[in-house]
């Protein structure tokens, strides 16, 4: 580390040089050693991410770096800043003159740093960025500003700040992951040929079956008092699930999948139900067999959690160090081993022998509670446990009938995960047409439906494919050109 005043200087004379690191190399073309010039004409700064100067192997010249004072420590001869953009969980250090000290220069502020990227002599990081210039792009109150310097807040504590909990380290770090995920789910997928198909989230359909839907309705009040007057002429929902939709897709695609939002209006405030929640679907035809089904369902949940631990390892480090201390070893372990399967009828077996007392007896034909699937995981030693062959009263109308006697069950499987409970939800679908007629019976009084807001940009996805294909009617670019999207009910 650069402590004196001498050093600095003599940083200040060193000739930049070309940073070599791949995806960001073409950005440094055009710059070349000009800090002697006046600003004016001076070669614009190549603009870097925190991650990308982290990572580079070679020093630069005039580099720019924009972010977030995450701490800000001032010496005699050398203030220290550490700069963190959101692109890695961790920060640039910045070595600048004192002199470039300033009021608004705070924890917390928003601020462009322009000066050369040189190797750090210190152990712990890379490189390091010599300050010529600190502009203050936007001043933070620090003493009304929730988070503070230094201190690791506990996940409760950002929590009531979601406006700025992105800013913490734990917030910042699940959302690279969650978005490593996204990717990881989408390539999962797309590697195996499925065919993503992008379901409604409007629709007059109820998948399950259990009445927790949004009604949506227009902001205007007198529609609102007369039923007839819906928007589109029947009751529409916020989907609670695509599945019936993919449904569609899989008589034409033997292997599609959805990843979107679903919404519940479940009213519970549990801390696994939201009542907006991404899902993961898959549909796979000319399957006979429940165990292809849960074949998926583990190479999925194995593939995409190696890819997210390979891909953002210090991301995931920080949850397993400080949020969950023992995760790391067991998940190691469960992706190394095959899940536990059991069915229904013995998990109940296992649930009436234990010599702990639930609050829910458990009984054949009843649903498994939460406190029921805590057990059973442990039971099987903490591990992933796939359950199959639910009772057919238990289950939604379009599960197969397993055919088997005076206990009835269907193809159902729920993965229980530890810590969670209920991870995936799955089944093979009622074919057959009679079975489906008899029983659906019962469910034609439950359909209802659900609604969503947010701020960013928007891109029609629907008018770009129009653009980009010279399509005239936005009807054929869309996968459900009719609404309602009931196609099934
Ligand atoms: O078990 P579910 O209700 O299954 C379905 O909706 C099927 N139609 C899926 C299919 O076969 N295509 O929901 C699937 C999963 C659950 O296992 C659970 O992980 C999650 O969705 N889930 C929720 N997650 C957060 N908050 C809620 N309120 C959730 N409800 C379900
Ligand atoms: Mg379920």
């Amino acid at each position: 580390m650069l402590g004196a005043r001498g050093g600095w200087r003599a940083l200040r004379r060193c000739p930049s040089s070309i940073v070599s690191s791949s995806s960001f190399s073409s950005s440094f073309s055009s710059f070349s050693s000009s800090s002697s010039l006046p600003r004016e004409q001076r070669a614009p700064a190549a603009r870097l991410r925190v991650r990308q100067a982290l990572g580079a192997r070679e020093a630069a010249g005039e580099v720019q770096v924009q972010g977030w004072v995450r701490s800000i420590r001032s010496q005699k001869e050398v203030l220290f800043l550490h700069i963190n953009d959101g692109s890695s969980l961790e920060s640039l250090q910045v070595v600048a003159d004192p002199s470039m000290e300033s009021r608004d220069l705070t924890f917390g502020s928003a601020v462009e740093v322009r000066g050369k990227l040189v190797k750090s002599p210190h152990k712990m990081q890379n490189m390091e960025l010599k300050a010529e210039s600190i502009r203050v792009v936007g001043p933070c109150d620090t003493l009304s500003f929730p988070l503070k310097a230094k201190e690791r807040h506990p996940l409760e504590y950002v929590r009531q700040f979601p406006h700025l909990r992105c800013r913490s380290n734990a917030l910042g770090a699940l959302l690279r992951i969650r978005s490593e995920a996204t990717a990881a789910i989408h390539s999962f997928f797309q590697d195996h040929g499925y065919v993503h198909i992008h379901t409604p989230i409007i629709t007059s359909n109820d998948c399950e079956g259990a009445g927790e839907l949004f009604q949506i309705e227009t902001s205007n009040e007198t529609q609102k008092s007369a039923e007839k007057n819906h928007f589109f002429n029947v009751p529409a929902f916020l989907t609670v699930s695509g599945q019936l939709h993919l449904e569609v897709m899989a008589g034409a695609f033997t292997h599609v999948f959805t990843f979107g939002p679903t919404f519940r209006a479940e009213n519970s405030q549990s801390r696994r139900h939201l009542a907006e929640f991404y899902m993961v679907e898959a549909e796979l035809s000319f399957t006979e067999s429940l165990q292809d089904i849960m074949q998926v369902m583990e190479d999925l949940f194995k593939t995409a959690t190696s890819t997210v631990f390979s891909r953002c390892p210090r991301d995931v480090e920080l949850f397993h160090k400080y949020v969950a201390p023992a995760q790391k070893g067991r998940l190691e372990q469960m992706l190394k081993n095959k899940f536990v399967t059991i069915s229904y009828n013995e998990a109940v077996e296992i649930l009436k022998q234990a010599s702990q007392t639930f609050a829910f007896k458990p009984e054949w034909g009843c649903d498994l509670q939460t406190e029921h699937e805590k057990y059973l995981v442990q039971h099987c030693g903490e591990v992933p446990v796939f359950v199959i062959n639910y009772p057919y009263d238990l289950k939604p109308f379009y599960m197969r009938d397993n055919e088997d006697g005076p206990q009835r069950t269907v193809a159902a499987v729920d993965l229980l995960v530890p810590g969670i409970g209920e991870l995936c939800g799955g089944s093979l679908r009622e074919e057959r047409l009679p079975f489906l007629q008899s029983r659906l019976q019962r469910y034609l009084d439950l359909r209802k439906f659900g609604s969503v807001p947010h701020g960013g940009f928007g891109m029609g996805f629907e008018r770009y494919l129009q653009y980009i294909l010279g399509v005239d009617n936005i009807k054929d670019v869309i996968p459900f050109p009719r609404f309602p999207h009931s196609c099934l009910l």
